[in-house]
């Protein structure tokens, strides 16, 4: 079984909108179904667990409800961090999923995953165990001390991380159980806390997260290709 867990429990300080992230409309559309589009109609996902803000649930519900989404197992609360969010979905996952079914956890302000980029992520974490969605990076990057640069970074061992992040639900499981801190930017750097090895795919679509108000803009124009 692959089971995505959509994060879509941020408030989008960054974003300054007059509703919360998830909630903004771009062509017509909240930001949150964008991805819960992706993943309904994807052959490759079973169930999707939504991680929302508790407090406007009866918002997601009825959106839900109208658009007979088929594959939502669950909407559920999520937590004061990012982390807390995606270990709240797991946490509900404990009596549903087996320890060899996948679990894809996405930002859903990563609104434009393209399906082709999720099948490779899904099918390297069937091998793997540990996949997270990356993008190469083209850039020159540098350490910087102060007010100057101090040295730069071999390009070739940078990579960009992105999301889908997908697991095995038994390895998340025992990462989570040895994690060190209390907070996490993603969920492969849990893994890599740990010492488990995270394989990665590079991503071949734009795959942006829209954090702030000019991202927006840029999302608007790669929708209208
Ligand atoms: N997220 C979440 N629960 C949180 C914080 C974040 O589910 N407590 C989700 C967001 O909804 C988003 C993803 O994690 O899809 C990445 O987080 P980020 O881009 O930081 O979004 P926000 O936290 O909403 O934005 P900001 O940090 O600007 O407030
Ligand atoms: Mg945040």
């Amino acid at each position: 079984m692959n089971i995505a867990i959509l994060l879509a429990a941020g408030k989008g300080e960054r974003l300054r909108a007059n509703v919360e992230k998830p909630l903004v409309e771009l062509e017509g559309q909240p930001l949150f179904s964008y991805c819960l589009d992706t993943f309904e109609k994807h052959p490759l996902i079973d169930y999707i667990v939504l991680v929302i803000n508790e407090e406007l649930e009866d918002i997601y519900r009825s959106y839900i409800n109208e658009k007979h989404y088929s594959k939502v197992l669950a909407i559920i609360g999520g937590g004061k961090t990012r982390h807390q969010s995606s270990k709240h979905a797991v946490e509900f996952l404990k009596d549903f999923a087996n320890d060899n079914d996948l679990i894809i956890i996405h930002d859903a302000d990563r609104i434009l995953l393209h399906p082709d980029d999720l099948t490779k992520t899904i099918l390297r974490a069937k091998e793997t165990g540990a996949t997270s969605l990356c993008k190469k990076v083209t850039s020159s990057y540098a350490i910087i001390e102060n007010d100057h640069i101090n040295c730069y970074v071999d390009r070739d061992k940078l990579i960009e991380i992105e999301t889908p992040q997908i697991f095995t639900f038994k390895i998340f499981m025992e990462s989570l159980s040895k994690a060190k801190h209390k907070n996490y930017s993603d969920d492969a750097s849990i893994l890599v806390d740990s010492n488990i090895k995270v394989s990665f795919v590079c991503s071949e679509h734009p795959n942006i997260k829209i954090t702030n108000p000019k991202d927006l803009e840029t999302c608007k124009h790669l929708l209208g290709r």
